[in-house]
Formats: structure tokens, sequence, C-alpha cells
């Protein structure tokens, strides 16, 4: 196998590829008091650190820099959809605002906690954890903000295990789940298990909410992806890509079998669509591969 920390290879872009969208960089500037003229070198610089600890595929291709709430990085070509993504951020913000509780999962670097609190949003009413809770010490270089939020904030934790104390002391009480990028990581049957997981992990009420992105495709089901040694856990290289449809079917039959029922909202679209390199050969993937970036909410 070739070296996953090798900076010669498709998941591994230049900055100049894929560059921060205006709110990541007024985030990184205003926020994190980075001089508007070393917002490159810095991103380069803590990017670098953290492929070299562990290559994800989402730190080569500078996915940390898309606020996935927001969806700032998306086309905003379907009013509609926009507005959806946009009102549920503002709900959101006024959950927490109103001791409501957020946790963002698979956090890494946790841009979407930084740009909630950044916009408003209580210290108290954010928490995010991580596999590899090395991450988030690359999260505070990044974001330069230990003295905003305060480390007990973030935890190690797998999801998917149900005897976690961290995880445990959280169970019923968010308002909030936010995934993204994290459910393709696993084998089909563990997506399941984390939708029963989320579902858990909510407060058994009707307007909780589950928010992120996955990993999509024109056609739901395992597929190739070069790099996936250092992604997924259980599927032997290959990461289960929905379609907005197989995304919503899964999560309407774990829902059912826990007795809940919710709206699910879930689209499409093109990776890298917005950097209009669609089906560039030295885009890492190819025209059928896209993000599902979905919302559920309890109804
Ligand atoms: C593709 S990265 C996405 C990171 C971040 N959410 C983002 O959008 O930039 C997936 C993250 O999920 C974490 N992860 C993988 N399996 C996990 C698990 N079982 N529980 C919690 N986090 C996990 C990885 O360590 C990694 O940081």
């Amino acid at each position: 196998m070739s070296d996953p920390k090798s900076k010669d290879q498709s998941f591994y872009l230049k900055l100049s590829d894929r560059p921060p969208t205006a709110a990541f960089t007024d985030l990184l500037e205003t926020y994190s008091g980075v001089r508007t003229e070393d917002v490159s070198q810095h991103i380069e610089k803590v990017r670098d650190e953290a492929w070299d600890h562990y290559p994800f595929p989402s730190i080569g291709l500078l996915l940390f820099q898309d606020l996935g709430l927001t969806g700032d990085d998306l086309p905003k070509d379907d009013p509609e959809i926009t507005q959806k993504i946009q009102t549920a951020y503002q709900t959101i913000l006024s959950k927490l605002k109103n001791r409501g509780r957020f946790l963002d999962v698979g956090c890494m670097f946790a841009q979407d906690t930084r740009k909630l609190v950044y916009d408003g949003a209580p210290i108290s009413s954010v928490y995010g954890c991580d596999i590899r809770g090395d991450y988030i010490t690359h999260g505070y270089k990044l974001f330069r903000d230990i003295h905003i939020i305060p480390p007990e904030r973030f935890f190690a934790a797998d999801i998917l295990d149900e005897g976690d104390t961290h995880l445990k002391r959280l169970e019923g009480k968010l308002d909030v789940i936010n995934a993204v990028h994290l459910m393709h990581v696993f084998s089909i049957e563990d997506q399941r298990k984390l939708v029963r997981r989320v579902i858990t992990m909510l407060k058994q009420k009707p307007g909780v909410m589950f928010t992120g992105r996955t990993s999509g495709n024109l056609t739901s089901g395992y597929h190739e992806l070069t790099n996936a040694e250092s992604t997924t856990k259980s599927a032997e290289g290959k990461i289960w890509e929905h379609t907005p449809e197989s995304f919503k079917e899964m999560w309407k039959e774990e829902s059912e079998a826990m007795n809940t029922q919710w709206d699910v909202d879930c689209w499409f679209w093109r990776f890298g669509v917005h950097t209009g390199k669609k089906d560039d050969p030295n885009w890492h993937r190819k025209e059928e591969h896209g993000i599902c970036t979905f919302i559920a909410t309890r109804l």
C-alpha cells in the first residue's frame, strides 16, 4: 500500500485548490485573531501537523474549512434548500441561547462548534467529541481559543460505545447532535447503530435535531475509496455512500423501530462543486460521488 501520509496523492490538496470560504476566513480573523496576511500560512501549518499525526482524508482535502451547519460552502442555486439550512442554523442558535445543548460528534477541529460560539451560543451549551482526542488539540491550534472554550467542553469518545462515561452523562439531555462527515466511516450496520445512538442521546421530545453530512453517491452502497484504510473501521477499504432516499429510508426504519417519528431532509451535492472541479481528474473523486447534507427533526 502507498504511504497514506504522502502529500503526492489526490486526497492532499493545495490550499489554492480549495481556498477557505469567506465565512471561514472571517472566523479565523475575527474569532481567532489570525492576521489577514497570515491566514493561508496558518491553515497550511495546522493542516500539515494534523496530517502528519493521522492522515484523515478530510484533513488532506481541507474539509475542516467547511462550516457544515451553515452550509457556507454549498452552492446557493436552490433558494428553498438554502433557506431551510439557514433556518435550521438559526433554530439551533436559538435553542442553545435558551439552555439547549449541542454535541458535535466526530468533531475533529470542531469548526461548527466554534462558529456557533462566535455567533453567540453560550460556552455552556456546546460539547464536542472525537474518537481521536488529539484532533481536539489541533482544533485549539487552528482556532487559538483555549481562553474562550475550556478544554472540558471537548472529550475523546467513541460514539458507539454505550458504556462511555462522558457520553452517558449527556444521554437523553441533548437538543442537537451534529455529525459532519462521520457516518461514512462506519459500515452500514454501524451507521444504523449510530442512528439509534443519536436518538437515545437526544432529549426524548419533539424538536430535537440531528444535522450533518455524509458521503453521497448517485447509487447507494459500498464504494471503493482510495484512502479508505485511514477512514473506515469495518468495511474493508470501502465506504457506504448514501443517496437522499437511502439516507431517509435508513433513518425511517431505525427511528420507527424506536417508536419515534421524524421529519428528514436530505440533499445531494457533487463533491467540490463550489470549486468548479466536479469531474476534474485532479479532483479526488468521480462525478457520481457527492455529499449528502441532512437535517432530521423529531416530530
Ligand atoms: C472525516 S472526519 C470529519 C471531521 C469533522 N466533523 C469535519 O467535518 O471536519 C471524521 C472524524 O470522526 C472521528 N471518528 C471516527 N470514528 C468515530 C467514532 N466512533 N466516534 C467518534 N468520532 C469518530 C474521526 O476521528 C474524525 O475526526
